[in-house]
């Protein structure tokens, strides 16, 4: 039987131990269709799952981990797949419960499968992935909420991270005037490169701590961290703003008051790419992320990194020194992006 490489996560002695392994198909999880993985990612969850962090990886046997992937169907026993089918898959259990990307190959459930949509190359895909699609639910659901240019600009925290570089982009590419929150000042050239027209600091966004703030800022806003920062995105927001809600990288608490979301009339919303989110409404947001949501700036955003080198990749997040997204070549060399 064939054999392949494939990064796995044991759990020892309850701590995480990662290493490169020589696997064949039936060493996987099973599932209905036989993916070869070209492309993969690094996300937050990888990173967690690969330092023991938050324990979000089985314990009671190794897993492949990797929450993204992309490729091309080798065989499947169920009739939406057939061989040679581009796909991605992107969050439900794998990587975590379910052997995921970092693989040459993966065994998936079909309801978890969606067909690459017009518009997007399988490298594409995966500089996008779970960072694209969460970037693309909120500016699809803070449009549908009636958030319109012409009334205000928006807010986007974590500025430099997978979500937030992507969301810049994003929300430039619809019209929005942006301003990128970072705590990496130094990164505001790259901010401005794709699509931000103002980059506020992290510091000057927390230093003033009034409940609402004389300066209204923001028509509508896309938090990746949570705690003060949201908090402060209330504070300075116009009346009826809205506000998504996708990410707590500093942590899972929000201390704030309730005036700015009585006296503003603002709007909170959460934003969730797990299994929640059902797949009609994957596809329909996938396929705009080939078309009207696709970034302008894909190439500045995304770069890829050799297999081998996935392991250092996990620990760059915990310093916070990530930008943008990782994409991993696991079965393909990545594609020069205009
Ligand atoms: N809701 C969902 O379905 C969903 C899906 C995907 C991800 N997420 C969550 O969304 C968040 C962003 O994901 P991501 O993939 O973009 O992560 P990421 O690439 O690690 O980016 C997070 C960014 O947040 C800022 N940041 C990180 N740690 C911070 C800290 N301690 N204090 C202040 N700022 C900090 C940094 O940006 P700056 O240096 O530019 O400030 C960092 O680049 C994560 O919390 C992730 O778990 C949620």
């Amino acid at each position: 039987m064939k054999k392949f490489k494939a990064y796995r996560v044991h759990t020892i002695d309850g701590k995480p131990v990662c290493r490169f392994e020589t696997l064949s198909l039936d060493d996987l999880d099973p599932g209905p269709v036989v993916i070869k993985t070209a492309y993969s990612a690094v996300t937050y969850k990888d990173a967690m799952a690969a330092r023991g962090v938050g324990k979000n990886v089985r314990t009671d046997r190794p897993c492949v981990t990797g929450v993204d992937l992309s490729g091309e169907v080798v065989s499947s026993a169920d009739s939406r797949f057939r061989e040679g089918d581009k796909v991605i898959v992107t969050n439900y259990k794998l990587g975590v419960d379910q052997d995921g990307g970092y693989a040459d190959y993966a065994r998936v459930p079909a309801d978890w499968i969606v067909p690459l949509p017009e518009g997007l190359s399988l490298y594409e895909a995966m500089a996008l992935g779970t960072s694209g699609l969460t970037a693309a639910l909120a500016v699809d659901r803070l449009e549908q909420a009636g958030l319109k240019p012409a009334q205000g600009p928006v807010a986007v925290t974590g500025s430099t991270g997978g979500v937030g570089s992507l969301a810049v982009d994003i929300f430039a590419k619809r019209g929005f005037d942006v301003t990128a929150i970072t705590g990496k000042l130094d990164q505001a050239d790259f901010l401005k490169s794709i699509g931000a027209k103002t980059v506020m600091s992290s510091r000057d966004l927390l230093a003033d701590k009034s409940p609402l703030v004389a300066k209204m800022l923001w028509a509508g806003a896309l938090d990746n961290v949570g705690g003060e920062y949201l908090d402060r995105l209330t504070a300075y927001a116009m009346p009826h703003a809205k506000i998504s809600v996708a990410g707590m990288a500093v942590g899972a608490e929000w201390k704030t008051t309730v005036l700015p979301l009585i006296l503003r009339s603002i709007d909170i919303m959460g934003i969730n790419v797990s299994r929640q989110l059902k797949m009609p409404e994957r596809q329909r947001l996938w396929k705009r992320l080939g078309s009207d949501l696709k970034p302008q700036n894909l190439a500045k955003i995304a770069r890829p990194i050799a297999f081998e080198e996935l392991d250092k990749a996990m620990d760059r997040f915990f310093n916070v020194t990530t930008i943008g997204r990782v994409v991993v070549e696991v079965g393909q060399k990545a594609e020069r992006l205009a």
